[in-house]
């Protein structure tokens, strides 16, 4: 038997117990052997739980407990997190976490510290929920070289776009019923300004690339600005609105970033809606592969932590090897360079646009006009660069909104 501690016990805490216990003999079997977890330290009481025994608020007692061979971070953000974690790696336990903030931002040291100890820190779950996209990047895509990643990867925005979409809600009013479905946190800045998205992207970059791509370092807009309109005229136009993080290989840099795109009703994301995500990795021989399922919730992201504790129990005596090099921000191309075709929603007139952009699309020769959007009108424009966009933009066109279009994917 080993034995695990639980630190956290909200949404993903409570679901790994509750997975670990459902699916008791399952998991005995594909472990080796039982896994029982001896302490869930919360600062929170739980006077109701049935686990009430195995409650404590002392991590000293579960760092000095040499039965402990694995600890559950669940507890999230970076504070007792990260103290705890290195802490627990420090006295030779292993480590399980669906914290991605950590992942992205001290992954590399948290990592050096579990290789020096011998023991394992790993992170299935903090990168599309139920998905298993770490250990198929690490393993299965191995032999690749990795060119490009993109991809859907926050639940709580897709749910937003896709009830945006379907039910003609506004932006807030479909921020509220996530929330009130329990996707969506009370302060759910983290996801809508897209820094969820950004430490994903990030960490799937740093796996793929072999050097740690740095969330400061990565340009990152959220879901805010959408308007309904836009959803509308991006539906006219045969697209949907998406929340992307993208990064490719470029050389021996890293371009990456996160943004809303277009993408086209054509495009394998485009049917990946509420809270599913979707992540598409590129590999010089396995091509296009693509992998979806349920990006957030408590029991779908406890399938992929309790996966990573029966890794863990199975090589408790070697390692896992999983790990990045140290990044500098000069690796990182500004993806303002980066071509692609735009979306622009504006109150210039169609001439003006003609003038400055040439040929383009407007949403309502698909339509049959927009005129009754206050005189606003939205185009496609040709393949350029943000750049090029920029200036097209300076001579008097406003855009009210402006993403990308995701190309012939
Ligand atoms: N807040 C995240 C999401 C949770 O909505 O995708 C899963 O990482």
């Amino acid at each position: 038997m080993i034995k695990v501690a639980v630190l956290g016990y909200g949404v993903v805490g409570s679901g790994v117990v509750s997975v670990l216990l459902r699916n008791k003999d399952r998991i005995r079997q594909n472990a080796g052997q039982e896994i029982e977890v001896k302490y869930i330290l919360d600062i929170k009481k739980f006077p109701e739980s049935s686990h009430k025994p195995l409650f404590t608020d002392s991590f000293d007692t579960i760092r000095n407990d040499p039965e402990i061979k694995i600890v559950v971070e669940v507890i999230g953000g970076t504070k007792a997190a990260l103290d705890y974690t290195r802490q627990s790696l420090e006295a030779g336990k292993s480590v399980v976490t669906s914290n991605k903030e950590l992942v992205a931002l001290y992954g590399n040291e948290l990592m050096n510290i579990a290789a020096e100890k011998g023991v394992n820190y790993l992170f299935e779950a903090s990168v599309g929920g139920a998905i298993p996209i770490i250990r198929p990047l690490v393993q299965c895509m191995t032999a690749n070289i990795i060119g490009e990643i993109y991809g859907i990867l926050n639940g709580t925005t897709n749910y937003i776009l896709t009830d945006m979409e379907k039910s003609g809600s506004d932006f807030n009013a479909a921020l509220t019923e996530a929330q009130k479905k329990g996707y969506a946190e009370s302060d759910p800045t983290a996801d809508i300004e897209g820094h969820d998205t950004c430490r994903k992207i990030c960490i799937l970059s740093s796996i793929a690339f072999g050097s740690h791509v740095h969330p400061e370092h990565v340009q990152t807009e959220g879901i805010k600005g959408i308007t309904i309109k836009d959803i509308q005229n991006a539906k006219a136009l045969g697209y949907k609105v998406k929340l992307l993080g993208r990064s490719r290989s470029v050389g021996d840099k890293v371009l990456a970033f996160v943004a809303p795109h277009l993408v086209s009703d054509h495009s394998v994301l485009s049917g990946v809606d509420d809270v599913m995500n979707a992540v598409v990795i590129r590999g010089n021989a396995a091509g296009d592969v693509v992998f979806c399922g349920a990006g957030a919730g408590k029991l779908p992201t406890a399938s992929a932590v309790v996966a990573d504790i029966i890794d863990a129990v199975r090589h408790v005596h070697a390692r896992r090897w999983i790990g990045w090099s140290a990044g500098t921000a000069d690796m990182l191309i500004d993806p303002e360079f980066m071509e692609s075709a735009w979306y622009i929603r504006t109150d210039a007139t169609r001439d003006k646009v003609m003038r400055e952009f040439g040929s383009v699309i407007f949403a309502e020769n698909h339509n049959g006009g927009n005129a009754n959007d206050g005189g606003e009108i939205s185009f496609i424009s040709t393949v350029i660069n943000k750049r090029t966009l920029q200036d097209l933009l300076s001579r008097d066109i406003t855009a009210l909104s402006k993403f990308r279009i995701l190309g012939d994917y």
